[in-house]
């Protein structure tokens, strides 16, 4: 019964996974006229020298039905794939050898495909290995023949071919698309003209494109023998093709030395080389152009991990029909070795869980709000032309998308790189603003305000808060819109709630909600205005000559005043206007009042200078949105937020939150700052102003990453205490390590994790030490970097899927995970629960949280079946 059950259920994933297959996503064949360029200029005198080699990794996307091309070298090179083989013809001089592999490629599977020409030996090879599933030689077909002259050459394939070999090749190709060969001034119709470069795909003789993804490409200045192929193969080593050297085992390689041209080997949205950075910019998924190819020339120095030469763009020719692909990608995912981090990272997840960390492992009851801080790698934007941010946050949106209920403290901005924002996305068009400013751009008085809150992206800001400030009279609206594929959606209602700071010299504000077409333009009021008044000025005083600063950060009035410990102290007139600190301690002697500031005033007030002084608290203002009627297109919903027209500073905005109520789904956000570790984050920060953020943040689970600039390990405990000031047992705080950098700073804060989560009560995951992510150098093999210090917004989805991964790690053993229907049995009816959610593409059937819904679910589900009887 329950084996049939298998098979039934095996031959539904085994279909729906080929549904599912990406057609679009190295560089990814994304049609059959796909094809890419590459100068013979660029290409190294090897070729012309006649002793040399190339290897590239391939992925048949399909079965080949018809010759298709796989690449051609101009004068020097071609390999064809038809349905029952490969045939290979290289060329030097007026020497020929064609080579025919009967092994065809398997759609599915990855391959290394070798050729070696060895003039002097009149000699040339070629190689085809297939996975297999397991690894071992016999996976690699191979044929080596002389070199001879063109025309015995010719003569010989001809021969070959009479002698009962299927008929297949370019000759009866060529013609049935219309070619003539007599055009062609190349020595025979198998080779495009000498001088037409690298091509890959699409031949210049006129056969399709092979469906192929193409990884790490190189070639090399010497020929190859069986060992170098099969040392290289059996590595599954991305780089092995460049950096290996195989003399010791009596092969021909002699590390990068040999390796004159390398492609393929990174994508990242932040490469170096000439040309324009939104040119030259590749992401997973993105279109290969002629202006964004990887390529290494002549390589001087092995690709290291401190090397940025392995994300070098060379414009090339011409490139259409291809995207840039990773390995890691679910079609491509678990062929290579991914190398380990260059220490013993930390592999296995600290728990326990409490009951919110298994709703982020598994699956919310309700709304879960969920905030990830780190320094940049938390709270990094959209860097071109990604389509989401590159920070953690957004690596979890993109993981747990159909999950996605909203949006967690957004920070404050008025456009800048954070563009693409998950629901309150800027990048399409602009929003209204009027006497708008951001305050974390700024060096002036003014910037004092982003010590009150947390998620600021640029490293100069003087606090970790990215503050906003709307002057009297001013105007700011944001709207948040339907994301496709997420729980966003108009046709459900919304809720928006931005964050202010009530403070001594606030503006009243005056808010109304409304809904428009995306981010620009008037919009429909939804609901009247109201008035909420900020201002909780206690005291108001003008700075004379009888009152004086001693140091930076004591003040001393004059005179009797109530001034209170947790006091903000505005100034509101003067030159000094915009600044402000908080009070840490006051004392009253002789009819002269002390205070102590936590931090000096940005700008010191001086004589005239007005003063406010009063408590201060974060205050959110939220709506809930009904759902847009259906054909309306103004269903970006938001709220207007104006500051009165007074003689007071304005109003100062934090963070815009927005949300799908009344559903089981995630908010995710960001915390932290750019640049800065938790010590300077911690001491630049007003005090209490943290926790206070973290409380109206409303958080359920606070993951807290690395952030190492100025800092101890330590101070992960330091932060920890002071979200647990605010947030007390109701939020539940996760320790988590990133992966590992081009730098060996971070380990110790792995291990610290590792060390301390235990004693300090708190789980701690480690996406350093999972399979997926490995080494630096590794990670750019990945599309998972943008440089040295971030990850793409690809590599953050990566991370975020290794988090997950470590957290259901937490969940409990296989009978937890086999009982899907959880009615307490392990039963068929399990397996028909999962199919369904399977189907539906409920994450709860994204069994090993990859985001996609393959044949691997199923088996982790029998495996957990299995092991659970
Ligand atoms: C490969 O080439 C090296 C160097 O020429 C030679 O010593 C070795 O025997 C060759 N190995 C095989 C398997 O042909
Ligand atoms: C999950 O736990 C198992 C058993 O301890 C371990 O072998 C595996 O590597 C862990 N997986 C992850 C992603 O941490």
């Amino acid at each position: 019964m329950l084996i049939g059950r298998r098979i039934f259920v095996i031959a539904g994933c085994v279909f729906a996974l080929c549904l599912a297959s990406p057609l679009s996503a190295g560089v990814r064949v994304n049609s059959p006229d796909a094809r890419l360029i590459i100068a013979s200029e660029t290409l190294p005198d090897a070729i012309d020298t006649g002793q040399w080699s190339l290897m590239v990794w391939v992925f048949a996307q399909e079965a080949a039905t018809e010759p298709s091309s796989i690449l051609t070298v101009g004068g020097h090179l071609a390999v064809v794939a038809a349905p029952d083989g490969i045939e290979v013809t290289a060329q030097h001089d007026a020497y020929q050898a064609s080579l025919r592999l009967d092994t065809p490629l398997e759609p599915g599977r990855w391959h290394l495909l070798a050729v070696s020409v060895d003039y002097r030996a009149r000699l040339a090879a070629a190689w085809l290995a297939t996975d297999q599933g397991d690894v071992s030689e016999s996976e690699i077909a191979s044929v080596s023949d002389r070199l001879r002259r063109a025309s015995d050459a010719r003569q010989f394939a001809r021969d070959r071919r009479q002698v009962g070999r299927p008929q297949i090749g370019p000759r009866s190709a060529v013609r049935s698309l219309g070619l003539g060969q007599a055009s062609l001034d190349a020595p025979d119709p198998m080779l495009a003209p000498d001088g037409s470069g690298l091509q890959l795909g699409a031949s210049p003789l006129g056969l399709p494109s092979a469906m192929l993804v193409f990884d790490a490409l190189a070639i090399r200045n010497h020929p190859l023998n069986d060992t170098d192929v099969r040392r290289v193969w059996l590595s599954r080593d991305y780089y092995a093709p460049h950096g290996l050297d195989t003399r010791d085992d009596g092969g021909r390689m002699n590390g990068w030395r040999g390796c004159e041209f390398l492609a393929f080997h990174a994508v990242g949205p932040g490469p170096i080389g000439p040309g324009l950075p939104d040119d030259k910019a590749s992401y997973v998924g993105g279109p290969v152009r002629p202006t964004n190819v990887i390529l290494l020339t002549q390589p001087r120095e092995r690709i290291e991990p401190l090397s940025y030469a392995f994300m070098t763009v060379v414009p090339v020719p011409y490139a259409a029909g291809l995207v840039h692909s990773s390995r890691l990608e679910p079609d491509l995912d678990g062929f290579f070795e991914i190398e380990r981090p260059p220490f013993d990272a930390p592999t296995e997840a600290i728990g326990p869980l409490g009951e919110k960390g298994r709703m982020l492992a598994t699956e919310p009851t309700g709304l879960l709000r969920v905030l990830v801080s780190a320094n940049s790698r938390g709270v990094r934007g959209t860097l071109g032309p990604q389509p989401w941010p590159e920070g953690f946050a957004h690596g979890f949106v993109q993981a747990l998308l159909p999950r996605m209920a909203g949006v967690l403290m957004r920070p404050a901005t008025v456009i800048d790189v954070r563009g693409g924002w998950f629901g309150l996305d800027t990048s399409q068009s602009t929003p209204d603003v009027t006497l708008v400013r951001p305050l974390h751009a700024r060096t002036d008085a003014w910037a004092d305000w982003t010590r009150f809150g947390s998620g600021t992206l640029p490293a100069v800001s003087r606090g970790p808060g990215p503050a906003m400030s709307i002057s009297p009279g001013g105007v700011y609206r944001l709207r948040c819109g339907p994301v496709d594929g997420s729980l966003l959606r108009a046709d459900e209602p919304l809720v928006v709630r931005s964050t202010l700071l009530a403070f001594p010299g606030s503006s009243t504000l005056l808010w109304t909600p409304e809904r428009g077409f995306m981010q620009h333009g008037e919009g429909v009021p939804t609901g009247g205005q109201a008035e909420v008044p900020l201002d909780t000025t206690r005291v108001a005083l003008t700075f004379t000559d009888d009152d004086r600063f001693i140091g930076e950060t004591l003040l001393v009035l004059g005179r009797v005043v109530d001034v209170r410990p947790g006091d903000a102290v505005v100034v509101i007139a003067g030159p000094a206007r915009g600044s402000v600190s908080v009070v840490t301690e006051a004392e009253v002697a002789n009819g002269v009042t002390s205070v102590t500031l936590s931090h000096p005033f940005g700008h010191r007030p001086e004589a005239g200078a007005e003063l406010r002084i009063g408590p201060w608290r974060f205050v959110s203002v939220e709506h809930r949105f009904e759902p847009v009627p259906a054909g309306d297109d103004r269903n970006w919903r938001g709220q207007v937020l104006r500051a009165a027209d007074d003689d007071l500073l304005g109003l100062m905005h934090y963070a815009t939150s927005a949300w799908r109520p009344d559903v089981d789904g995630y908010l995710f956000g960001s915390a932290g700052q750019s640049g800065q570790g938790y010590t300077p984050q911690l001491e630049s920060a007003f005090p209490g102003s943290l926790a206070a953020w973290a409380v109206e943040s409303q958080v359920d689970v606070w993951i807290q990453g690395l952030a190492q600039q100025s800092s101890q390990p330590s101070v992960m405990r330091e932060y920890l205490d002071q979200l647990r000031v605010g947030l007390g047992e109701d939020a539940e705080i996760i320790w988590a390590s990133d992966g590992v950098h081009a730098h060996t700073t971070h380990h110790a804060w792995h291990r610290y994790l590792q060390e301390n989560a235990a004693d300090a009560g708190v789980a701690a995951i480690f996406a350093v030490g999972h399979p997926r992510v490995g080494s630096y150098f590794a990670q750019a093999a990945s599309g998972m970097r943008t440089d040295d210090a971030h990850f793409s917004s690809f590599g953050s989805r990566v991370i975020a899927e290794a988090w997950l991964d470590q957290l259901r790690n937490l969940t409990g053993g296989p009978c937890e995970r086999a009982d899907h229907n959880r009615d307490g049995v392990v039963d068929v009816f399990d397996l028909l629960a999962f199919q369904s959610d399977w189907q539906d593409g409920n994450p709860r059937a994204d069994l090993d949280g990859d985001g996609e819904f393959l044949i691997f679910d199923f088996l982790l589900l029998l495996t957990a079946i299995d092991q659970c009887r």
